[in-house]
């Protein structure tokens, strides 16, 4: 059976975190979709990783790691990742796999990424600019290069065609962007060098067989549901599938092997880059929300955007995952606030409505705020669900009876300790 992580917002909510924490339960970690846009961070032992390919499992000896078909990896960010990680006596070769059907980014489709930002002016996405869209766009555009590809010697030529096509579509942006393709391209034939140095698999049929073997698998999701290519608030969205079905198509797991769906939020909201975000605070509130939770992108070091939970949006992606239980995160960052508010409804065209319309643009939804009180209790110290303040109880209750979904994990801090089980 497979289990499955999934971030409920537009991500960041700590799914790095809570892999490293469940892997000891689990045989394989395997990443489905998503590339180095990703940014997963673990804290143990007084010390904070970055993850942005390579799933959040390999820290733990009991588990095997798996880059899905449904990933696009970068070699170059790879082989960093990689290097960052050699100190810690990781036996790489033995626990990481990489599937061959997963797609490579190239120099070149990260540069098509920053020209088409360019293009779009105040429109733009605010995309990490790690090639993800114009990847995923070869990809089903049926003109990518994949992993497997490079098991055979005339992988360059292939490379060759697709870069040149591409420097053909960057002048057609007609942009400003200026680049030396003879160096990048210098670090993308040493980052698939390392790259071949891994097992490359065909990593439906592996899952499969580790299934038949009773052995447990644990999906894990990048970004989040608010992000998704198709349920997300398109366009400012990723190039996947971030919701469960995503995980189906991204590993070749059969939708009737999966058991568990994990829903994990924050207690607040953030989001980074652009597009709509109908409880986003410009205060103090917000403020204090970013400089507790430090929120700052893992991967590109943007300031994150912080407002109040949306409820609405949260039950959205309950509802499109079918998740069988929820993990709250972040929860000491809300410590001292008299109030805690929640967003159960938006007022929309003069209605009060309870679901995600087709647009949550600023100019069509307000956010409607229900109160509760808040709690002053530090809890970066508990370790015990007795220990949770009385009025952080009450807003996990409210939530539950709202989502109809129960919260078995709460995280007070970035630590692996800082986790409370209910
Ligand atoms: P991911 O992309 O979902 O893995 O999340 P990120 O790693 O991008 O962002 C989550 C951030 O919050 C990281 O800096 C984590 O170290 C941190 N974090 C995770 N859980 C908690 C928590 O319960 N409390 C606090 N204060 N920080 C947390
Ligand atoms: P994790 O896995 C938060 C956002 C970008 C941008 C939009 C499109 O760490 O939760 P892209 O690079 O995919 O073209 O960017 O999606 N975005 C993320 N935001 N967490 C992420 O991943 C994200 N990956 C992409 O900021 O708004
Ligand atoms: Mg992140």
């Amino acid at each position: 059976m497979v289990d499955l992580l999934l971030g409920l917002q537009w991500g960041d909510e700590g799914k790095g975190k809570i892999v490293d924490v469940l892997t000891k339960e689990y045989d394989i970690i395997a990443r489905f979709q998503g590339g180095p846009n990703a940014g997963h961070t673990l804290e143990f032992d007084g010390i904070k990783h970055v993850l942005h390919t390579i799933p959040s499992g390999i820290f733990h000896k009991n588990a095997i790691n798996i880059v899905g078909n449904g990933v696009v990896i970068d070699p170059v960010i790879f082989k960093k990742e990689l290097d960052n990680l050699e100190k810690f006596n990781i036996d790489i070769e033995s626990k990481l796999f990489i599937s061959r059907k997963a797609h490579l980014i190239l120099p070149t489709h990260r540069l098509l990424d920053a020209a088409s930002e360019a293009s779009k002016g105040k429109a733009k996405i605010g995309s990490t600019l790690k090639g993800i869209g114009p990847t995923y766009m070869d990809k089903t555009g049926r003109n990518g290069m994949r992993v497997g590809d490079l098991e055979f010697d005339d992988w360059k030529t292939k490379y060759r065609a697709l870069a040149d096509k591409h420097e053909a579509m960057i002048d057609f942006y007609n942009v400003d962007i200026q680049y030396n393709l003879a160096e990048l391209e210098a670090e993308f034939c040493e980052g698939v060098e390392t790259l071949k140095k891994l097992t490359f698999i065909d990593s439906e049929e592996y899952i499969f067989k580790a299934q038949a073997e009773g052995k447990k698998i644990l999906a894990e999701g990048a970004q989040g549901s608010l992000l998704d290519i198709d349920f997300g608030t398109y366009p400012f969205v990723t190039s996947s599938n971030t919701t469960a079905a995503g995980a189906c198509t991204g590993l070749g797991v059969a939708p009737n092997k999966v058991k568990r769906v994990l829903g994990i939020f924050k207690a607040y909201t953030t989001r980074v880059g652009s597009g709509p975000f109908p409880t986003e605070l410009f205060d103090e509130d917000g403020a204090k929300m970013a400089k507790i939770g430090n929120e700052f992108g893992a991967t590109t070091g943007r300031p994150r955007r912080c407002g109040w939970l949306d409820l609405v949006a949260l039950k959205y992606a309950v509802q499109i995952n079918g998740v069988t239980e929820l993990i709250m995160m972040k929860a000491d960052v809300l410590s001292g606030f008299d109030t805690i508010k929640i967003c159960t409804a938006y007022n929309y065209k003069g209605e009060e409505i309870e679901h995600l319309p087709y647009n949550i643009e600023e100019e069509h939804v307000s956010p409607v705020f229900a109160e509760m009180k808040g709690w002053s209790k530090d809890l970066t110290g508990l370790s015990k669900v007795e220990e949770l303040p009385a009025a952080l109880n009450d807003y996990i209750t409210f939530l539950e009876e709202q989502l109809h979904v129960p919260i078995k994990i709460v995280s007070v801090g970035p630590d692996r300790l800082q986790t409370i089980h209910r």
